[in-house]
């Protein structure tokens, strides 16, 4: 059985290309996580990347993303996120579907099923959005998607995380969401999300879900505060292996350099 191997990587941040984002180069931090993906993985199918691709949208900020990603020898997957600006993100990427009202969503054939790519952007706001528009995208691709199996990416968790800070700017239309996914649920084998810069996993309604650390900088494990707490935790990488029966997520912190020996 062959499986289908593929990266989720997530909020790149990018900004200027020479500019630091708390204290680290954003953009050397990418190309480090390529170097290894090109250097241990780069048989994978393709890359998967859950939105805040760039910190403040800025359009030299996808330009440094689109450069940087070109040597990859598979193709990238985007997903936009609050950090995002659609537009910017579209005019340097004007070949990256969007659905009949502008937003990033598109149905991608993999040998498994089916991967749908949602949009849950909303200009000027940190909390994610899934309209009555994105809301009708979603139920008309999953009705017309026969009994395949499903792969859910999206940038926000549709579903609170445990982490109050991360909670207050999560999904603000999850039980809409929530009410359009309900008669597919069962078909869905994961759900693959960003936006909290942890490695968080689990099952929501049944749904196996992952997300990961971030490239640049992470979200410190603390449930309970008020304000985001960063922190410097190892970026990270993951590795995911699927096939019709089972779907596995290998965490890589791919900075790590200590020594390796025989146990
Ligand atoms: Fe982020």
């Amino acid at each position: 059985m062959r499986w289908t191997k593929f990266i989720h990587l997530t909020d790149t941040h990018l900004i200027e290309p020479g500019a630091l984002l708390y204290g680290n180069d954003p953009l050397q931090r990418v190309q480090a996580a390529l170097d290894s993906i090109c250097r241990e993985h780069g048989d994978a199918d393709f890359v998967l990347v859950t939105g805040d691709l760039a910190h403040t949208g800025q359009p030299a900020a996808y330009q440094a993303l689109q450069q940087a990603f070109s040597r990859l020898p598979m193709p990238v997957r985007w997903v936009i996120g609050n950090h995002d600006d659609r537009e910017a993100f579209c005019a340097q990427f004007p070949t990256v579907p969007r659905d009949a009202n502008g937003f990033v969503q598109q149905r991608l054939a993999l040998p498994l099923g089916e991967l749908l790519i949602l949009d849950t952007n909303a200009p000027g706001v940190p909390y994610g959005v899934f309209c009555a528009q994105r809301q009708a995208w979603l139920a008309e691709a999953l009705a017309s998607s026969a009994e395949a199996p499903l792969y859910i990416a999206m940038h926000h968790p549709p579903f609170d995380v445990g982490l109050a800070s991360m909670d207050a700017i999560g999904l603000k239309d999850a039980a809409a969401f929530e009410a359009v996914l309900a008669p597919h649920r069962h078909r869905v084998r994961h759900l693959f999300f960003g936006h909290v810069h942890r490695p968080i996993s689990g099952s929501w309604c049944g749904v196996p879900f992952s997300t990961l650390r971030a490239t640049n900088h992470q979200v410190a494990f603390d449930l309970h505060a008020a304000e985001i707490p960063g922190s410097f935790e190892p970026p990270a990488y993951a590795v995911v292996l699927a096939h019709a029966q089972q779907t596995l997520v290998h965490n890589h912190d791919f900075l790590d350099a200590s020594p390796r020996f025989p146990l």
